[in-house]
């Protein structure tokens, strides 16, 4: 069943018109599903205290779109969901250049992923079979062919595979597109903390904001209230990325499933580029991935934690990256420091996203996308207001709908 796309209404409403669309969450997911929406001439509204802010996890990703060299073993489904989100990628960054009036680094030159151990070649290879398996378009490389596409990696690295359809973004340039985009489109942003939903009965009706929450002008934003403390919405979508677990009004059966996957990342800086594509490599089993920036910038990342809502930067955290880049890539050393950060991922049990209806009228989640949310924005958002194709839409809404977790699905099929 796919998500329902809400019909477009007049642009100019009496005040108190509920929204179209509110999306709970300013992160790369609520701001994509928000431009889109508004791109389709919807009256969307997007709640955040801190739209696109450190908080969010796009802020610390570095923006990976590999769902090649990213594969893992039992998760196809994720894949296919990556594969279908990457072939937007392209038209999704030049439409968001050319409505914002930013660049977002945006480039497609592949993934290097390279082994440094005995033991990491054979892993290596036990990979590039499963990928073949796949029919995935991958290059098996000798260590000598690896530096030739990258001069700076050490000689210790054995081999590698070449991933050469992956892609990469800046995903704070994204955010930032993203926000200049919706305020032409004109998009409500509400910068307050959502309290709890708003319900009729079943049916979700919108959001009440947290007592210090109002508009950016200390009035009520439009499809409010008279008290100012309410936003009613035809649809509330939930993408608060790992915060979703806790919101109030929800009975625990719609809660989703969503923990906090803790991820450190380090920002250096080059006078230079010394990567011509994203590295990922694994030493001795420990894996590592090397993000350049057309600025010169250079994203190492990431640590995965499972510690709650701890977004400590640790020294152990920052050595473990430091420590497996410098095998890759002795240069990194020399690099200057820019910055150090931790964010936290919105984990699921299957490692799937949550997108689409849930059993109540008028609320759907757009959650959950642990490792991937910066890859799988487009596709999230073409779900969430039904630009995805008929035939390719159901299969993968089916795929990440959050249905999946009740044991009587059918229940929410009219949601
Ligand atoms: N997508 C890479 C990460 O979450 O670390």
């Amino acid at each position: 069943m796919p998500p329902t796309a809400v019909p477009a209404s007049p642009r100019s409403p009496s005040p108190g018109t509920p929204y179209d669309l509110l999306l709970i969450g300013g992160g790369v997911i609520g701001l994509s599903a928000a431009w889109r929406a508004a791109r389709r001439g919807l009256r969307v509204a997007v709640a955040d205290p801190a739209p696109a802010s450190a908080a969010a996890a796009s802020h610390a990703a570095a923006g990976m779109l590999a769902p090649v060299s990213e594969v893992t073993y039992t998760e196809e489904p994720l894949l296919r969901l990556g594969l279908a989100s990457l072939a937007r990628w392209p038209a999704f960054a030049a439409e968001l250049a050319a409505d914002s009036g930013h660049d977002l680094d945006y480039r497609a030159e592949g993934t290097l992923e390279v082994a440094f151990g005995s033991d990491d070649l054979a892993v290596l290879d036990e990979l590039a079979a499963f990928m073949r398996k796949l029919e995935l378009p991958v290059e098996r490389l000798t260590g000598r062919e690896c530096r030739r596409l990258e001069p700076m990696l050490a000689p210790a690295v054995r081999g590698g595979l070449l991933a050469p359809g992956d892609a990469w973004v800046d995903p704070r340039r994204v955010t930032r597109a993203l926000l200049a985009a919706l305020e032409r489109r004109g998009v409500t942003l509400i910068p307050a903390r959502v309290a709890g939903l708003e319900r009729s009965g079943e049916a979700v009706t919108g959001v009440r904001l947290a007592p210090d929450g109002g508009s950016p002008d200390g009035g009520s934003p439009d499809g409010g209230s008279p008290d100012g403390g309410v936003v009613r919405a035809r649809r509330t979508v939930l993408a608060a990325g790992a915060w979703s677990g806790a919101m109030e009004g929800l009975p625990p059966e719609v809660l989703p499933p969503v923990r906090p996957v803790k991820g450190q990342i380090m920002r250096l800086r080059s006078p230079e580029p010394i990567l011509r594509r994203c590295v990922r490599g694994s030493v001795h089993g420990s894996y590592v991935y090397l993000v350049p920036r057309g600025d010169g910038e250079l994203v190492l990342g990431a640590t995965q934690e499972e510690l709650g809502f701890d977004t400590r930067v640790t020294a152990g955290g920052l050595w473990e990256l430091l420590r497996d880049a410098r095998e890759l890539v002795p240069g990194v050393t020399e690099l200057e420091v820019a910055d150090v950060v931790a964010g936290l991922r919105p984990g699921t049990p299957d490692n799937l996203p949550l997108i689409g209806p849930t059993v109540l009228p008028g609320l759907s989640l757009a959650t959950g996308h642990h490792r991937g949310g910066v890859l799988l924005a487009p596709l999230t958002a073409a779900l969430l207001t039904g630009e995805a194709g008929d035939d390719e839409g159901e299969g993968l809404a089916a795929l990440c709908s959050p249905l999946r977790f009740h044991e009587n699905p059918r229940v929410g099929e009219n949601a």
